[in-house]
C-alpha cells in the first residue's frame, strides 16, 4: 500500500500505476458507500482553496468533499481580492509560505504552468494541483479514469479517442496516466492545436504511444472512450478570459452528436467531457446511453473525498 499521507498531488506524470489504481479504488468505495459513514472523518481539518483562475467544478467539488467529510473550508476564488492579484503582486513563495499556517491541505489552480510545484516548495502542507496553465489537471483525470473503471471495469484494453486542444492540461494528464496502462490512444485536433512536442516527448518517455487522426468519423467505430475537450476555448495561460464578440465554431471533424454516435459508435462507447463545453459536444447526447459526463461530474466529489482521505489520514475511512 502506497503511503499518501502528507503528499502533494502535482501531476499524473509522476504517479505510478499502483498509486493511480489506489486512488481509483478509494474513489469507487466512496461512489458506492453511504455518505453518512464518513461524515466526521476530517473533523478538525481545514482545506484552503487558492484559485487564481476561474472554476466551477474543481473548487466546489473539493469544498463539497471536505465539508461532507466533516472538515472546514477557507480560501479565495478571485485572486484580484488578494495581495497576489493587486498592486503588490505577492509572489507564490510569500503567499504559500504564509497560507501553510492556515490549513492542513491547499488546493490550488493557477494560470502559470508549474505554479503548484513552486507553491509546494514553500508550503509544508500538501498542495493539490487543480489545474496549472497548459500543464496538468490531475484531479480531473483521476475523476475521469474512476468513471471509466466504474463503467468498464478496467482501463487496460480500451481504446481512448481524445478530441480537442492538445495544449489542454487534461489532455496531458490523461496521456501521462494512460502511458501506464495497456490502453490505445488516438488524438484528434486541428493541426495547430496538436499536442505540443515538449509534452509528446514526455508522454513517449513514459512509454505512452499516441496515434493521430484527422476526423472523429474515422475513429468512432473503434473507440471505447470518447474523451472530449473544447477546440474553441479560452487561453489557459491567462488568469481570466472574458467572452467578447464571435468566439468561432468547431469544425465538423471535431464534433460529436447523437446521430454520429448512433451511426458509428460501439453500442457501449462512453463519452466523457470535463466541462464546460462549447459546440463540440451536442446537447442531444446528454440523455443518451453514451453520456457519462454527468456521472463524471458526480464522481468528482467521490474522487476529492478519496484524495483528502489519503492525504490527510492514515488511510482509514471509517
Ligand atoms: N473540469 C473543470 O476543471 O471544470 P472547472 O473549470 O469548472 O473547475
Amino acid at each position: 500500500m502506497t503511503n499518501w499521507k502528507g503528499r502533494d498531488l502535482l501531476g499524473l506524470r509522476d504517479l505510478s500505476r499502483i498509486e493511480i489504481d489506489q486512488v481509483i479504488a478509494c474513489t469507487l468505495e466512496y461512489a458506492k458507500g453511504d455518505p453518512q459513514l464518513n461524515e466526521y472523518l476530517l473533523k478538525g481539518k481545514t482545506l484552503l482553496s487558492a484559485f487564481f483562475q476561474p472554476s466551477t467544478r474543481t473548487r466546489l467539488s473539493h469544498e463539497a468533499a471536505m465539508t461532507q467529510l466533516g472538515g472546514r473550508v477557507i480560501g479565495f476564488g478571485d485572486p484580484k481580492m488578494t495581495r497576489a492579484g493587486d498592486f503588490y503582486q505577492e509572489s507564490i513563495r510569500d503567499t504559500f509560505g504564509m497560507l501553510e499556517h492556515y490549513a492542513d491541505v491547499i488546493v490550488m489552480r493557477h494560470y502559470e504552468r508549474g505554479a503548484p510545484h513552486e507553491a509546494a516548495k514553500w508550503s509544508r502542507v500538501p498542495i493539490i494541483n487543480a489545474g496549472d496553465g497548459w500543464g496538468e489537471h490531475p484531479t480531473q483525470v483521476l475523476t475521469d479514469l474512476s468513471t471509466v473503471v466504474s463503467k468498464k471495469g478496467a482501463i487496460d484494453g480500451l481504446h481512448f479517442m481524445l478530441v480537442g486542444d492538445g495544449r489542454m492540461r487534461t489532455m496531458h494528464s490523461i496521456c501521462y496516466a494512460l502511458a501506464k496502462y495497456e490502453a490505445r490512444v488516438t488524438f484528434i485536433s486541428p493541426s495547430e492545436l496538436t499536442i505540443p512536442s515538449v509534452d509528446l516527448d514526455d508522454i513517449q518517455a513514459l512509454g505512452g504511444e499516441v496515434e493521430f487522426a484527422d476526423d472523429v468519423h474515422d475513429v468512432l467505430p473503434d473507440a471505447d472512450v470518447i474523451y472530449m475537450e473544447p477546440v474553441v476555448q479560452a487561453d489557459y495561460s491567462a488568469s481570466r478570459v472574458e467572452r467578447s464578440g464571435d468566439v468561432g465554431i468547431t469544425e465538423e471533424a471535431y464534433k460529436i452528436n447523437l446521430a454520429k454516435l448512433q451511426k458509428l459508435a460501439k453500442p457501449d462507447a462512453m463519452v466523457l467531457h470535463s466541462l464546460p463545453r462549447m459546440d463540440e459536444l451536442a446537447t442531444d447526447v446528454d440523455s443518451s446511453k453514451y453520456a457519462a459526463y454527468w456521472d463524471e461530474a458526480a464522481m468528482g466529489v467521490h474522487l476529492k473525498k478519496a484524495l483528502l482521505q489519503l492525504i490527510l489520514t492514515d488511510g482509514e475511512n471509517r
